[in-house]
């Protein structure tokens, strides 16, 4: 098995770098839970051990996640064994020829900007580089090189240079997933973000959340890499397209709107309520970061 390989190759790289006995320092593929392919847990298993630098040298399976959901063809009973939530009943629909049960709203006219988001350090204000397609499984890294960036979208109101609650459509995305979102990190210990909670979420590709939707099941890139429910939402983005402000706000299951930090670790893109708490759990440097919106053609 290819990942099987990968993660094999790790872990002998993560071998020869002193370890310290809390296990992980850096994120990803600090795989706490017990997976099969996982048989060591308390042993460091991120593929920067140390830092992001290993990254490049570490070939990464880029196989194409499945759209297939990891949860929506499971049974109900199935669900129930693995503790989550029930199917929702399938509305049937009446008849033929009646119209819709919901007319939409006549659409205000709108067009659409291609952009890229340059990731900068927030600290000093120096460029490390765009929100890149190159995906770590989970969420997506951020690369210097504008070849490796994502191609996004957004679609705005005529008239507008500016909106709230977007969806960044990605255009050049290694999964079929048509959003630029966020999902919940594989070792949240829920779907909300706090201060006072390492809880964090990963930039990734998702199916669409209406605007200031809860999280939700849906499928998205870190819920198809991991196997596992995790929820995400897309249309979290405030993106004015003349200032470049760009700015992702995560909506807690409370339906309130959450400080939502952005950070590196180990160049991977991750959003969260608290960066020291996040930087508490996996060592390895965690680096304030902000996003700019930088049309293209
Ligand atoms: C990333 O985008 C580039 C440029 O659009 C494209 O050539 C490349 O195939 C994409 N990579 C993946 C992994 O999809």
């Amino acid at each position: 098995m290819r990942t099987f390989a990968i993660l094999s190759g790790l872990v002998a790289v993560c071998s020869a770098l002193p370890v310290s006995s809390s296990g992980c320092t850096s994120e990803l593929l600090c795989d706490s839970s017990t997976t099969p392919l996982d048989p060591r847990s308390d042993v460091c298993l991120a593929e920067m051990c140390a830092d992001g630098s290993q990254a490049a040298a570490l070939k990464r399976d880029t196989s194409t996640p499945s759209k297939a959901s990891v949860y929506r063809d499971l049974s109900n009973s199935e669900r129930l064994a693995r503790g989550i939530p029930l199917k929702r009943p399938v509305l049937r629909k009446r008849g033929t020829g009646t119209g819709a049960l919901y007319p939409k709203r006549s659409p205000s006219p709108t067009y659409t900007v291609k952009g890229h988001l340059l990731v900068r350090n927030a600290n000093d204000g120096t460029t490390l580089g765009y929100a890149s397609n190159v995906s770590f499984g989970n969420g997506y890294y951020y690369k210097p090189d504008i070849a490796d960036a994502l191609a996004l979208s957004i679609t705005l109101d005529v008239g507008s240079t500016s909106g709230t609650q977007l969806n960044v459509a990605q255009l050049n995305a290694p999964n079929v997933f048509p959003y630029f979102g966020l999902a919940q990190g594989r070792d949240s210990t829920s779907n909300d973000i706090s201060t006072g909670s390492f809880n964090y979420l990963y930039f990734g590709g998702t199916d669409e959340t209406p605007a200031g939707s809860t999280p939700q099941e849906i499928d998205n890139q870190a819920a198809s890499s991991l196997r596992v429910a995790r929820s995400s939402e897309s249309a979290i983005w405030a993106i004015d397209i003349l200032s470049g402000t760009a700015v992702p706000t995560w909506i807690n299951s409370d339906g309130a709107a959450a400080t939502t930090q952005l950070f590196t670790q180990s160049n991977g893109l991750y959003a969260g309520g608290d960066r020291d708490q996040f930087a508490a759990k996996y060592p390895s440097p965690v680096t304030p970061i902000t996003f700019t919106w930088v049309s293209s053609a």
